[in-house]
């Protein structure tokens, strides 16, 4: 068979994916294509009549359709239904079943290179409480990790991820100024928000100073691919971790669910890093 394959969103001009897809189907020794299908909001029902038509096999959804597409599924799995959001959309026999694969794919890009880094003694600072920040803190719940601390600009935005709370892991929410003064109860620090994303790579959310020695400081932005807080960290002797390998692994997870094969994708994120840099 030919696996057919796409993304829906607006603007994706600039999207990865089907670099991913591609890169992921050679190497499971698969036919397929990867379609990018932009439309604005008017144009969405027609783009899914589309892709119902020529029976799709799976397709992502970024923004601004995450939540919205939900009205047109068939079924969800528990945790999109939890987050009321997709990014994966899996067709089988012809009903559409929705997943969230972002905050999964974060943990396992994480445990590639860190893996004895998340368990139930593990203390986490989130930064932000967006989409993103939704997904990843739901799936470190799943870890069972001790603690996941929350710091975000709106403090009520931080507070709406408590519902997705599990009973095993503490969370106090904070203040970036709270966060910078006990910085050293984390042994990983995750920014998931915009800030330092090009063309303000200069912005750097939090200050370092009290960093604890080997934590671990990620961020999801991979534009730059170094951030101007992963420099500060690495210079300060932190191990870093960057954001496109969480876009490869949350790809992973998508392919998966696809085409149920399992492969292992680790030597990909330093061919995707020189995609990102354009060589
Ligand atoms: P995404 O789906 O990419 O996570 P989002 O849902 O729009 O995007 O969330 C953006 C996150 O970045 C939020 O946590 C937002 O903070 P607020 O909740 O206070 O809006 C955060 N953010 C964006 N710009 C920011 C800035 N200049 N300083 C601090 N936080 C910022």
């Amino acid at each position: 068979m030919s696996y057919k394959l796409g993304l829906i969103g607006d603007p994706i001009g600039h999207s990865l994916s089907p670099w991913i897809h591609k890169q992921f189907l050679d190497l499971a020794d698969l036919q397929g294509e990867y379609k990018l299908y932009e439309g604005d909001y008017q144009e969405l029902p027609s783009v899914l009549n589309h892709l119902k038509e020529i029976k799709i096999d799976g397709f992502n959804i970024t923004v601004p359709y995450k939540q919205v597409i939900v009205d047109y599924l068939d079924e969800l799995d528990p945790d999109a239904e939890l987050l009321g959001a997709v990014n994966t959309v899996v067709n089988i026999d012809g009903k559409w079943k929705g997943y969230s694969t972002d905050g999964e794919g974060y943990v396992r890009s994480v445990k590639e290179p860190f893996p004895e880094l998340l368990n139930h003694h593990t203390s986490v600072l989130l930064l932000g409480a967006g989409g993103a920040a939704r997904g990843i803190y739901r799936a470190l719940m799943q870890q069972q990790v001790r603690k996941v601390d929350i710091a975000n600009r709106t403090k009520e935005k931080a507070e709406s991820l408590l519902s997705l709370k599990e009973d095993r892991t503490s969370t106090a929410i904070l203040s970036f100024q709270e966060a910078e003064v006990q910085l050293k109860e984390y042994d990983l620090i995750v920014q998931t928000t915009s800030v330092g994303m090009k063309p303000n790579a200069d912005d750097q959310i939090i200050q370092l100073d009290n960093l604890k020695k080997d934590a671990v400081v990620s961020d999801i932005v991979y534009q730059p691919i170094t951030t101007k807080l992963l420099r500060d960290a690495h210079s300060r002797g932190a191990k870093i971790h960057h954001g496109h390998a969480m876009l490869l692994y949350q790809g992973q997870l998508a392919f998966e669910k696809w085409t149920d094969k399992q492969l292992d994708v680790a030597h990909l994120v330093e061919k995707l890093e020189r995609k990102l840099r354009g060589e």
